[in-house]
């Protein structure tokens, strides 16, 4: 297993009565690429903002690479970069010398950061532009000089909150590149996104967030790979002294499309959610019924029901 570089513990956020995050349990290891995903109001970005330091939690802890933020900020600050959903930048400034205020509080020697400044220009794609005012600047032109500024720190983690919203299908397939390079050279990645295929390409686990709680994380792979088939549902059944009947009767309810698996443990897939049928008929049949569970870790499914609720 890896290093733990972010953990909390019921990690709670209140705005006066109301609840942005509530008791959140996280662990992140080192070189994961972790998707926050979730709607508008989730509460992704006020998670950061407390892994940040910069908003106090209401209650629970909170570790970011060993340290706790609102304790020692400006440890946690060195070692993590942070692209918030509207970067900032000295408008009036080239994209050069915006990096290069960034490299002098960050206390880089100068000739290292000339160096290190072009590089990263190149690597984002800016060198054409790097001696352009920011103010003539594209949004998706800003989103990756942000990543140059916070490439420029060598972080251990980025959260990077957003970073494609409103750039053209291109600019985003250049940023998620640059988001996997980024991992590749060992920095551990939040990537917070409303955007399930964005997510889907680049990240190794997702955590979803709907109404400050996180209903689902996993593996991202693992949660394709369970996703039943459109309109169709998977029903584990746990049998106890299964009658050898048992799955031609299951079979023969209506709905249900295939069975497979041992006798005491039955994966039945069905065209509707027919638990009720399903437990009637292992009781009626003499079986005992140990337990059911429906699938529903299907980022798909769970995409489609939190999503898009208007
Ligand atoms: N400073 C604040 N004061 C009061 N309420 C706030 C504050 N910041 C956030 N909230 C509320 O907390 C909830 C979570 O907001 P948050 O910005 O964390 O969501 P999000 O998941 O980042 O959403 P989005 O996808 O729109 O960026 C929202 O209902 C928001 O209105
Ligand atoms: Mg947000």
């Amino acid at each position: 297993m890896g290093q733990v570089v972010v953990e909390t513990t019921d990690l709670t956020k209140n705005y006066g009565g109301f609840t942005a995050v509530d008791k959140l349990n996280l662990r992140i290891e080192e070189g994961e690429i972790y998707g926050f995903l979730g709607p508008n109001g989730a509460g992704k970005t006020t998670t950061i903002l407390m892994l940040l330091g910069l908003t106090e939690p209401s209650s629970g802890t909170v570790q970011v690479c060993g340290h706790i933020p609102t304790r020692d900020p400006i440890k946690v600050k060195r070692l993590v970069g942070y692209l918030p959903e509207r970067v900032g930048f000295y408008e009036d400034l080239t994209a050069v010398q915006n990096l290069k205020y960034t490299a002098e509080l960050n206390r880089l020697p100068r000739g290292e950061a000339e160096e290190k400044i072009a590089a990263l220009l190149a690597t984002v794609g800016l060198s054409q532009v790097a001696d352009q005012q920011v103010n003539t600047f594209s949004r998706g032109m800003k989103q990756r000089l942000g990543i140059a500024d916070i490439l420029i720190k060598e972080p251990n983690l980025a959260f990077l909150d957003e970073p494609t919203v409103g750039i053209d299908p291109k600019g985003i397939d250049d940023i998620l590149n640059i988001i996997t390079n980024m991992a590749r050279k060992g920095i551990t990645i939040i990537f917070c996104s409303h955007q399930l295929p964005q997510v889907q390409k680049i990240c190794t686990r997702v955590g979803i967030f709907a109404k400050g709680h996180l209903i689902v994380e996993g593996p991202v792979k693992l949660l394709e790979k369970q996703a039943p088939e459109e309109g169709q549902y998977r029903i584990e059944v746990q049998v106890a002294e299964p009658v050898p009947k048992l799955a031609e009767l299951i079979k023969g309810i209506k709905g249900v499309t295939d069975i497979s698996g041992p006798p005491e443990l039955l994966l039945i897939t069905c065209s509707a959610d027919l638990r009720p049928q399903i437990s009637r008929t292992v009781v009626d049949s003499g079986s005992s019924l140990i337990g059911m569970k429906i699938e529903e870790y299907s980022l798909e499914k769970i995409y489609k029901e939190y999503f898009h609720e208007d």
